[in-house]
């Protein structure tokens, strides 16, 4: 070996050693959501015990070059764990992306969601009540990833840790089977949307907290996993997400680190009004106003019903989704709190990976059109101007569709 050779050699073990793209471990975990539109970015969590800035490769499907995009390190509540975050951007709708958080050990791919809904649709997975035990939520996981929806939401009471330091594993739990049961066979990772459940909140509700402020820093305190470990909604805890111009989701707080009456109501007002032409308008929040478990007149329920639903039926929403309750329900369309065709459907209502509870007498129960103390999530579609769904148990039985027969027009 002569000398040139020997300082070549020596150059590219330096390289190997020192190149953070090379040397990276794999993540504990990893979490993919939206803070912009998704049909041309992505947001990419991904938690390791590594304090400095680590890289992202991306790549579009079947490119050769993979783009290293640096990472902004953020704390993990109570853990020497780290986040590292990256908001990829600029990216083409209805498009496949590779990404690798370990150097290219591993390499996983996410798509982009279509420009429009005129030559496709979209399906998404959508439940709440996550995990009272890891192998529910991993059980119904299963069932989730075989349809290969486009993305899943969980609306609330993820972990069940109550926003407490001692629970911590909770969350580690949560994180780990996402990354490992959210992901397809061919390593497609689900990108997640999430509201915040009382669960997620030190004593549930901000009004348990004495002193309560609706401030940053309060919201942190109340929520640390919530504000610090997911991306979206981020502050203040209810936002708006925009699919170009045919799907707006709206996520809102119902009570748990904001109050329904207020700021979040007029934001939410202000939210339709600049989403006039907008196709598919879907709230999503945690208490029910149309319970299928608890009490119809409790707080929450009521506040959910006197601020909320009139704003959704005077602003061309068909569908909402709610959770809290531990059983899946469907309500006839409702407006103006009677059933009327032209009124709101409400889906729920929570019992992705929790225990059922007694529902509800569904004959006795005015709005229930359908209830079932199942474990169970909803995959809705949309198209063009259309939707339809089905409810799936976590065994893989269908256990509700809408409209009920296929000879049925679409709403
Ligand atoms: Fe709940």
């Amino acid at each position: 070996m002569n000398i040139q050779t020997k300082v070549f050699l020596g150059l590219c073990f330096l390289f190997l050693s020192f190149s953070p793209a090379i040397c990276q471990e794999s993540p504990h975990a990893f979490y993919l959501t939206w803070t912009e539109d998704p049909t041309t970015s992505i947001d990419v969590d991904w938690h390791t015990d590594e304090e400095s800035p680590l890289q992202l490769k991306v790549r579009r499907k079947g490119n050769e070059e993979w783009r290293s995009l640096e990472s902004a390190v953020l704390p993990y509540p109570f853990s020497e764990r780290t986040v590292h975050r990256v908001a990829v951007r600029g990216l083409i709708p209805a498009t496949e992306y590779e990404i690798s958080f370990d150097g290219g050990q591993s390499v996983y791919y996410f798509r982009t969601m279509p420009k429009d809904l005129s030559t496709g649709s979209i399906k998404i997975a959508i439940g709440g009540d996550s995990m009272h035990q890891k192998e529910w939520f991993e059980k119904t996981n299963h069932v989730v990833t075989s349809y290969d929806p486009d993305f899943i939401i969980i609306g609330g009471d993820m972990a069940y840790e109550n926003g407490l330091a001692d629970n911590i594993e909770r969350i580690y739990a949560w994180f780990d089977a996402y990354s490992k049961t959210l992901v397809t066979d061919d390593k497609r990772i689900l990108p997640c949307i999430v509201a915040v459940g009382n669960h997620e909140v030190v004593q549930g509700y901000y009004r348990n907290n004495e002193g309560y402020k609706q401030t940053d820093d309060f919201r942190r305190r109340l929520a640390p996993y919530f504000y610090g470990l997911f991306a979206f909604p981020g502050q203040p805890g209810y936002n708006v997400l925009d699919f170009g111009k045919y799907l707006s989701l709206i996520i809102l707080d119902s009570e748990h680190s904001n109050p329904i009456k207020g700021d979040q109501t007029k934001w939410l007002n202000k939210t339709f009004k600049d989403r006039k032409d907008v196709m598919h308008k879907i709230p999503i929040y945690h208490v029910p106003g149309y319970p299928s478990v608890r009490n119809y007149d409790d707080l929450v329920q009521t506040l959910v019903r006197e601020e909320w639903t009139p704003i959704f039926e005077k602003n061309g929403v068909k569908i909402a989704f709610e959770n809290h309750d531990h059983a899946y329900k469907r309500t006839y369309p409702i407006k103006e709190m009677e059933i009327d065709q032209s009124g709101v459907i409400y889906v729920g209502d929570g019992s992705w990976g929790v225990a059922p509870r007694d529902i509800h007498e569904v004959e006795d129960t005015w709005y229930l059109k359908k209830a079932q103390a199942v474990r169970a999530f909803t995959l809705l579609t949309l198209e063009g101007s259309h939707f339809s769904f089905i409810s799936v148990d976590e065994n893989g039985n269908v256990i509700d569709s809408f409209p009920e027969s296929p000879l049925a027009p679409l709403q």
